[in-house]
């Protein structure tokens, strides 16, 4: 009786599509990088979709918006999320898809009359990415104390923008103070990002445990000098250190078990066809589900860079930007995701998530797990990206149930 309760999908997916709207790029695609006008403009619209169901809306230090659907009693709330910003020429679902079905959730309770025991809320992160600034899952970090108030509004972007400066630019600067929430629970739904449901032809992911993500950021220092007239012994080409970095990078990847190696920006210096690149700045992200292999592959790849700056006869100096090591999810709220995806007859299966999420930094503060439903050809962080309406509202079913079942069964 009880999965006989349903989200609107038609609602769900409206939602959705506006929001796509916001932050569209000429040559397709969206681009919300936290903290930019797009990004405003993204919040805005979801914050006047939480004042229409009037709820109570937060906003706290670092920017994180929180709408409260107040339980009976005043036990800690199930809280439910994800985020809005994206990277640049995203799909409409990184993110999104989490923070609209958790809006959809709330907005289903209140037209069912569906008076929960605990509070009920929906939160959108801020910079999780970490595209634009990059702390990734900045909003979680605070949320959760990983990452003081001070800290997160000190990091700059590649222009020189700082977190502090920009929120205030945009009006999202709260006053409502970080860690002042303690969720009894978070459940995060998001596409998989990867091929493995779209190519089992299942629908739903119970995630167990999310990867470990190290990023650092790369300079070589050469010698600036002409093209045509520096004999080969003579240069210290800081271009060609970078591309065996990223050579190196596959190796890496492949001598590790289930490594992940990336190198995702490159830029030289000068920049200009007849100058060999005096310097080089690249970024690296490493990820495994394994911190000790994880480990593994950082010695490694220092290891590779002390050898390389003796064979180039350059300079490379590494910045760590962010290092999150893998969580586990809460093996009960992860039953209870199976649990509902059973009683509402979908084809489900545990996993492991590749992709970073804010549900890995909350997962260590309260019992937290992450729904997955497909991602056509596994493809995301690419206008590309692509999930059927129908698995939209599969997960964010399965999102209800299992927050019903939070919300009322209580675990502590
Ligand atoms: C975020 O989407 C990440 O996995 O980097
Ligand atoms: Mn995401
Ligand atoms: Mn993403």
């Amino acid at each position: 009786m009880q999965f006989e309760i349903r989200i609107d999908p038609e609602r769900l997916n409206r939602h959705i599509r506006e929001l796509a709207q916001v932050g569209t790029l000429p040559e397709g695609g969206i681009s919300r990088l936290a903290l930019t006008d797009a990004d405003k403009a993204g919040r805005d619209l979801f914050v006047s979709w939480l004042e229409e169901l009037s709820l109570e809306v937060r906003i706290d230090q670092v920017g994180n918006i929180i709408g409260f659907q107040p339980g009976r009693g005043d036990a800690r709330p199930v809280l439910i999320g994800s985020h809005l910003d994206t990277v640049r020429a995203a799909g409409p679902l990184d993110g999104a898809l989490g923070v609209l079905a958790g809006l959809e959730i709330l907005q289903t309770l209140q037209e069912q009359g569906i008076h929960t025991q605990r509070t009920v809320a929906v939160v959108t992160f801020t910079n999780e990415e970490g595209a634009r600034f990059t702390t990734d899952m900045m909003g979680s970090r605070a949320f959760c104390g990983e990452l003081s108030v001070e800290e997160a509004w000190d990091v700059s972007d590649f222009e020189g923008a700082c977190v502090g400066d920009e929120l205030r630019r945009i009006g999202y600067a709260g006053d409502f103070p970080c860690g002042q929430v303690k969720p009894s629970a978070y459940l995060e739904l998001h596409i998989e990002q990867g091929p493995i449901l779209d190519k089992e032809q299942v629908t739903i992911g119970a995630v167990e445990a999310i990867t470990g993500i190290s990023w650092q950021e790369l300079t070589i220092t050469g010698a600036a000098n002409h093209a045509g007239t520096t004999p080969l012994d003579a240069r210290r080409d800081a271009g060609l250190a970078a591309a065996k970095v990223i050579q190196y990078l596959r190796e890496l990847a492949k001598g590790l078990p289930d490594q992940r190696a990336t190198c995702g920006r490159l830029s030289f210096l000068p920049d200009v066809i007849n100058v060999i690149p005096g310097e080089a700045t690249l970024t690296v992200d490493l990820r495994n589900g394994d911190d000790t292999v994880l480990k593994k592959a950082e010695q490694q790849l220092a290891e590779y860079l002390a050898s390389l700056v003796e064979q180039e006869n350059v300079e490379i100096s590494s910045r760590m930007l962010a290092r999150v090591s893998p969580s586990r999810c809460d093996p009960s709220v992860v039953a209870l995701i199976e649990e509902s995806a059973r009683g509402l007859g979908l084809a489900h299966r545990r996993m492991v998530s590749g992709a970073g999420h804010d549900a890995q930094i909350v997962a260590r503060t309260c019992p937290t797990a992450m729904i997955f439903i497909p991602s056509k050809d596994g493809i995301s962080h690419s206008l590309a990206e692509y999930s059927r309406p129908e698995d939209i509202e599969a997960g964010a079913n399965v999102l209800l149930h299992t927050a019903l079942r939070l919300a009322d069964e209580g675990m502590g």
